[in-house]
């Protein structure tokens, strides 16, 4: 299950142009799994209705202090009270000066303000124009929500709508929901340094023909976004893939199985946990061309002959830390039939604790996929989920292992 499913979010708007993208995040999180109360300032009904917000979240929208739907009257402690959490997005530049404050003279601060501190966390996701984000005094009020108990989310870069380039736009309503899924998921791998190798390589034969395969790296960064929200550091290793990066990833992107021996070698001295499931090719043109190989009068085709490219997961499950036991490796087995022998014997032949078989061509860049973990204790299925829950999956299983064997 995702981390945001059954959790009540109160999503709270102030006045900012970014309004118009907490439509979006609001039906992300209803689709998580989330109830979504949103509660909008003044200003914030300026840019966007409580109707589009009302009919998205499917609960009528608060905006006053002096609401008498509520019995009480007192719809700051009622709204407040049955919250997991509030988010503010967008938080506006006087909004930060509100909370800092301690303001209480409209329902969004107050209810702010009311909160109990201690166990319904505040996040804020700031959008303003770049100088009202660099002044001084924001960043004085900014430093002071988050020494006051805040998790301040960060901005993006880009262009604004009033013209301008530069820091201060609201994250994505993508880059929120991963943000908040990260701050609900259990941190089962604090204090890991992960390190993952996605999608295919690409071999060359000439400098603008190469051989590759199918995958999509779509399993390596589900895995890659799971490790990051269970708290580790992660750095993830990409052949040539058109995926975004997961937020809070370091991402490095290679193109041969070369290139990506040479980056995980050095990247794998740091890291606790080495996870390949990249489709890395097994062979190479052995002599790739300098120029482009053309086309001759002859009819003649060109004779290419392949070598062997260096096994990445052998070769970091042979490395020292990883037979020290310091460096945990996870394989995977991309299969077209009779999947547990074939990953069982792949286990035992590339050394590693842990191997994770899969049927190559069912899962190459789906969505889905079913997972078959192997250890030496036998097998164990991870039945057909989305990509992203079964990343969730493989990280709770290996943070399962590590605790036991610690
Ligand atoms: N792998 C690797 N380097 C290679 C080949 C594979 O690191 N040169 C890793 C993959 O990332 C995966 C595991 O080894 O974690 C198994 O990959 P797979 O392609 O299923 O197996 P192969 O070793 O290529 O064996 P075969 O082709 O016989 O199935």
């Amino acid at each position: 299950m995702n981390a945001l499913a059954g959790k009540h979010i109160v999503l709270g708007l102030s006045g900012g142009v970014a309004c118009y993208k907490s439509a979006e995040l609001a039906r992300l999180l209803v689709k998580a799994g989330a109830t979504v109360q949103v509660v909008m300032t003044e200003a914030a009904e300026r840019f966007i209705t409580p109707v589009t917000m009302q009919a998205l979240t499917g609960r009528p929208v608060y905006g006053s202090q002096w609401d008498a739907r509520e019995p009480n009257n007192m719809p700051h402690i009622n709204l407040s009270r049955e919250a997991d959490a509030i988010l503010i997005a967008p938080c506006s530049a006087d909004f930060v000066a509100r909370l800092v404050q301690g303001r209480a003279d409209e329902l969004l601060s107050l209810l702010c303000l009311a909160r109990p501190i201690a166990r319904v966390p505040l996040l804020l996701a700031p959008a303003m124009n770049r100088e009202m984000w660099a002044h001084p005094a924001t960043q004085r009020n900014l430093a002071q929500v988050a020494q006051d108990g805040a998790t301040v989310l960060g901005v993006g870069n880009g262009d604004q709508a009033c013209g301008e380039t530069g820091d201060g736009r609201m994250l994505e309503a993508e880059e929120i929901m991963e943000e908040l899924a990260a701050f609900f998921a259990p941190k089962r791998l604090a204090g890991q340094h992960v390190l993952i190798t996605a999608g295919p390589t690409f071999e060359a034969i000439d400098p603008v023909r190469g051989i590759t395969n199918l995958s999509s790296g779509k399993m390596g960064f589900a895995i890659a976004r799971a490790a990051r929200e269970a708290g580790a550091e992660v750095t993830l290793v990409a052949g040539p893939v058109h995926l975004p990066t997961p937020r809070g990833v370091r991402r490095i992107d290679v193109r041969s199985a070369q290139n990506m021996l040479e980056t995980v070698a050095g990247q794998a001295q740091e890291a606790t946990i080495f996870i390949a499931t990249a489709a890395v090719a097994d062979w190479r043109p052995a002599n790739a061309a300098d120029q482009k190989i053309k086309k001759d009068s002859s009819g003649q085709v060109p004779q290419l002959s392949f070598v062997e490219n260096p096994d990445i997961l052998a070769t970091i499950a042979q490395s020292e830390r990883a037979r020290a036991g310091q460096l945990y490796c996870v394989g995977f087995a991309a299969e077209s039939e009779n999947l547990l022998a074939h990953a069982s014997a792949k286990r035992v032949r590339k050394g590693v604790p842990l191997l994770v078989g899969n049927i190559g061509p069912a899962t190459f860049g789906q969505d889905d996929n079913a997972l078959l973990l192997i250890d030496e204790n036998g097998s164990h299925e991870l039945p057909r989920a989305s990509k992203a829950e079964l990343g969730r999956q493989l990280v709770t299983e290996i943070a399962r292992r590590l605790n036991t064997s610690s």
